[in-house]
This record gives C-alpha cells, sequence and structure tokens, in this order.
C-alpha cells in the first residue's frame, strides 16, 4: 500500500548556501559603485571651480591690461598740441627760476634737429616717453644746425616744430635749443623744464671730440634708447638724390638735381648710395610696372600696435570725417591739413594709398616712402583717429556707408596728379565733399626734393661723410658690411 506522501513539513525559508557570499559582494559593489560617482562629481566640482578661477584671474588680468592701455590712451596727449614755449632765455639766468614743486610726472628730455622727420624719430619719441609720463622736445634751431653742420636744415624752424608738435607721442616742445648743449646749458635745461632724465639713442653723439652728453651723464641723469635701425634721414635723401639720379639715366633730359657739371659725381653718389644699398631696389625696374619700394625697417605688428596705441573706433554718434592720400614724406603740410580735416567733426579717418596707386598717378619713383612707412608716420600724428589702408581710389557708397562718413575733405593743394576722372564724384554728390585751403601751401613732395637740390653740394658732401660714419656703425656694431 502506498501511503501518501506526506508534503514536507514546510521548512523555514532558507537562503541558499551560496546566497550570502553573492549579497555582500553585490553590495559591496554598488557601494563602491556609489563611492566612485561621488569621487568623479567631487572632482567635476573641483575642475570646474578651478576653471572660474582661471577665468577669474583672466578676467582680472584682462582687466588690468585695459586699465593700463588706459592709462596710455590718458598719457597719449588729446587733441591740442603742446604750446611752444618761449624761446630759451640765456641760461646764465637760470638761478633766478625758481623749480617746481614736484609733480606726480616722470619728466623726460630729448633734443635735436629733427629735419625732415620721419617715423625713426617718431619711435624714439615714443621709446623715450615709455621711460616716463612726459615728454618735452627741445628743438635746435635753423642758426644753430647751420653753424654746426655747414648746411641749413630741410625744413625750416616753423615746419619742424610744427611736425613735432603734431607727434602723438610728444607733450611739449622747446625751440630754440641750441645744436650742441654745454653743462651749464644742461643744467639749465633740467632745472626749467624739471627733468628727470635726458634720453638719447644708444649711439654716441660726437660734435667737435666730445660727447654732447656727458654732462648729462656725469649727472646721473642720462638714458639712452636703442637706435631705429634701418631708416635715418640721410637714408631718405639718399633715396631722393637716387630718384632723380635714376631719372637722369632714363631720360635724356640733364639731371634737374645732379645738373650736367656733377653729372659724374651724381653717379659716384649713387654708387656710394648703391654700395650702401639704402634702396637698391628703388629704381623702376623696367618701368612702373617693375616698380619695387624696399625698405630696410621692419614693420612687426608689434611696432604698428605700438603706434596704433593711441587709435580708437569712433564713439557712438560721431561725426565721421574722411580723407585720403598718399601722405608721402609726411610733412608739416600734412599734418596742419589733418587736424584742420579732424576740427570738421569728431573723428579722423586717414585713408593711405598703396605703393602702385602712388606711383602710378604721381609717376617717377614716387613713392619716396613705401606703404609700411607712410602708416607709421601717419599714425604717429595726433590728428588720426585711425588709418584705412589701401583704399578705393575712387570714394564709392560702400566705404561710405561702411565706415560710416559724414565729411571727406581733400586739400586745395596736393601733390600733382595726373589722373582726369575725379575720385571724389560720389561724395561730391552726396554733398559732403569739402575743400581745405592748405596753411603750408609751399611744402609738397617736389618741394622738398627741389630743396635738397638747392643745396645739393652741401648735402653730397654731409651725405657721403654719414654714410661712411654708418657703414662703421653697422660693421662695428654687427661685423659685417651693410648690404
Ligand atoms: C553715423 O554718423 C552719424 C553722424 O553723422 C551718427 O549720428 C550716427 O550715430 C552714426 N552711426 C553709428 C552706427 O555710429
Amino acid at each position: 500500500m502506498w501511503r501518501r506522501a506526506t508534503p514536507p513539513p514546510p521548512s523555514p525559508p532558507q537562503w541558499p548556501s551560496y546566497a550570502l557570499p553573492t549579497l555582500i559582494a553585490g553590495l559591496s559593489t554598488l557601494l563602491l559603485a556609489v563611492l566612485a560617482v561621488l569621487a568623479a562629481l567631487r572632482a567635476l566640482r573641483r575642475a570646474l571651480h578651478a576653471e572660474r578661477l582661471a577665468c577669474e584671474a583672466s578676467v582680472a588680468s584682462l582687466r588690468r591690461e585695459l586699465r593700463l592701455l588706459e592709462a596710455a590712451a590718458d598719457h597719449a596727449p588729446a587733441h591740442p598740441p603742446p604750446t611752444p614755449t618761449a624761446p630759451h632765455p640765456a641760461p646764465e639766468t637760470a638761478e633766478a627760476i625758481p623749480r617746481s614743486p614736484r609733480k606726480p610726472q616722470i619728466r623726460i628730455w630729448m633734443d635735436g634737429a629733427f629735419d625732415m622727420m620721419h617715423y625713426g624719430h617718431v619711435n624714439a619719441f615714443r621709446q623715450g616717453r615709455a621711460l616716463g609720463t612726459h615728454l618735452v622736445v627741445g628743438v635746435n634751431d635753423d642758426a644753430s644746425i647751420t653753424r654746426c653742420k655747414g648746411a641749413p636744415p630741410v625744413m625750416n624752424d616753423a615746419e619742424r616744430l610744427a611736425m613735432i608738435s603734431a607727434c602723438r607721442f610728444v607733450d611739449e616742445v622747446a625751440p630754440a635749443v641750441p645744436y650742441v648743449m654745454d653743462e651749464t646749458y644742461l643744467r639749465w635745461v633740467i632745472q626749467r623744464y624739471d627733468i628727470d632724465f635726458v634720453v638719447h639713442g644708444d649711439d654716441p653723439c660726437i660734435v667737435d671730440g666730445k660727447d654732447v652728453y656727458a654732462s648729462a651723464q656725469a649727472l646721473g641723469k642720462y638714458r639712452t634708447i636703442p637706435r631705429t635701425e634701418g631708416v635715418s634721414t640721410t637714408e631718405i635723401v639718399g633715396r631722393m638724390l637716387l630718384l632723380t639720379s635714376e631719372h637722369h639715366t632714363s631720360s635724356s633730359h640733364a639731371s634737374p638735381l645732379l645738373g650736367a657739371a656733377a653729372e659724374a659725381d651724381g653717379r659716384k653718389l649713387t654708387q656710394v648710395l648703391h654700395s650702401f644699398s639704402l634702396d637698391g631696389e628703388a629704381a623702376p625696374r623696367g618701368g612702373s610696372s617693375g616698380f619695387v619700394r624696399e625698405s630696410k625697417f621692419m614693420t612687426t605688428s608689434q611696432m604698428l600696435r605700438l603706434f596704433a596705441a593711441g587709435c580708437a573706433t569712433p564713439p557712438p554718434g560721431a561725426r565721421v570725417v574722411y580723407v585720403d592720400g598718399g601722405w608721402d614724406m609726411f610733412h608739416a603740410g600734412h599734418a596742419n591739413f589733418l587736424k584742420a580735416a579732424s576740427e570738421l567733426g569728431d573723428f579722423l579717418y586717414v585713408g593711405i594709398h598703396n605703393d602702385v596707386v602712388v606711383n602710378s598717378h604721381r609717376g617717377s619713383n614716387f613713392p619716396i616712402m613705401n606703404l609700411n612707412e607712410r602708416v607709421l608716420s601717419v599714425l604717429a600724428c595726433r590728428y588720426t583717429g585711425d588709418v584705412v589702408i589701401d583704399p578705393p581710389w575712387h570714394m564709392t557708397r560702400e566705404m561710405i556707408a561702411a565706415l560710416n562718413i559724414s565729411v571727406v575733405a581733400h586739400g586745395t593743394v596736393a601733390d600733382a596728379n595726373d589722373d582726369e576722372s575725379d575720385p571724389y564724384e560720389v561724395p561730391k554728390k552726396l554733398g559732403i565733399y569739402r575743400e581745405i585751403d592748405s596753411t603750408m601751401p609751399q611744402l609738397t613732395v617736389d618741394n622738398i626734393v627741389s630743396r635738397i637740390q638747392a643745396n645739393h653740394e652741401k648735402m653730397k658732401a654731409k651725405v657721403t661723410k654719414k654714410m661712411a660714419s654708418e657703414r662703421e656703425y653697422y660693421s662695428s656694431r654687427y661685423g659685417f658690411e651693410a648690404s
């Protein structure tokens, strides 16, 4: 018989023997996972925090830079140009002038002839000013220069003073400073202008066997700035001489500059200039289509930035004035014109045409200065709001709209232009064209060239002598002949 199998008594539920370790393993895995997630979150938070700190730091440093830039902009002299101080009384009266109470300024003194001022001079002013907060520039007078150099400067007192006053980096101008300063005079200057440092280029300035700045050195108030390589007045004069002598060789006419009698000498001078290779490429090669203008000056973006430090965008609602030109051999006439143009509105854009455009309108071997050099010179002018590099020759509605131009100005005296079409047709139609009377109608590039022609013999001797010393400078400084 078979018995019904009695169900086994329900046993208390029991975990299988393998369940417990599995559970423990699972829990600890879960715990580890949770811990890992927490750690990851903490790391993320730390990273975000670090990033925020980094952001704050970089914002702070940007703010600091902005403040420095603003301070620099504040230092950059505003529109009113420095008023030239009255010509100096004799240094003997120095004791009578009480020393002004100390101002929160570091006052820098630089002096020189600054004939045919170029961006090399401007760069020196910029560097000199950067050593302090206020730059006083002493300008030698015509008589003193003529006495010491044996030739009058190409630009007269009024023209040189106007140019220096128009420079963005110059705060004050002192006229009629003698070409060679003695210790008494320098002491007088230091007291009269409350000068902290006398600044000059690092090339020695020897006149009659004496270092002009020896007395400033002795007073412990002398500082040097590195010389701006690649440009000098001598070199620019060289370009002009080369320009005209090359013109001579390519035409049957006697060179207006060198003259038939001086032809042989002229060739020699051309060779001198060529051997120094100041501007060996200056001559048009195969007509104007092969026009090349080379400069030894390296226009880096850093240099442009430094020169453009005072430039800005037009403030909202500003009345924008536009002028354009070649601005070759940027001179006092240009500076005065830009001043007059800037007064027609609140902001001045200066268009600068490229070398090929200038050459195609001016012919021969113009421009004397290449586009980069002309841009630097225009940027250095305190009346320039900003520059427009290589704008269209014929002004267009598009550019007038893009730059929000309200007034277009043009001088009554401009360098010769053989163009028959009118580049200002559009602004004339729009009724925004204005003409400005030239305050220095005598100043044109052609006129500057003929001034050099006038005292060409004196200049030639001076240029040749200076060349030899410059060549020496290059070979002693760099151990090679400049080429
Ligand atoms: C454009 O110039 C006019 C003044 O001529 C000014 O009122 C306007 O605000 C300027 N526009 C801009 C966008 O700045």
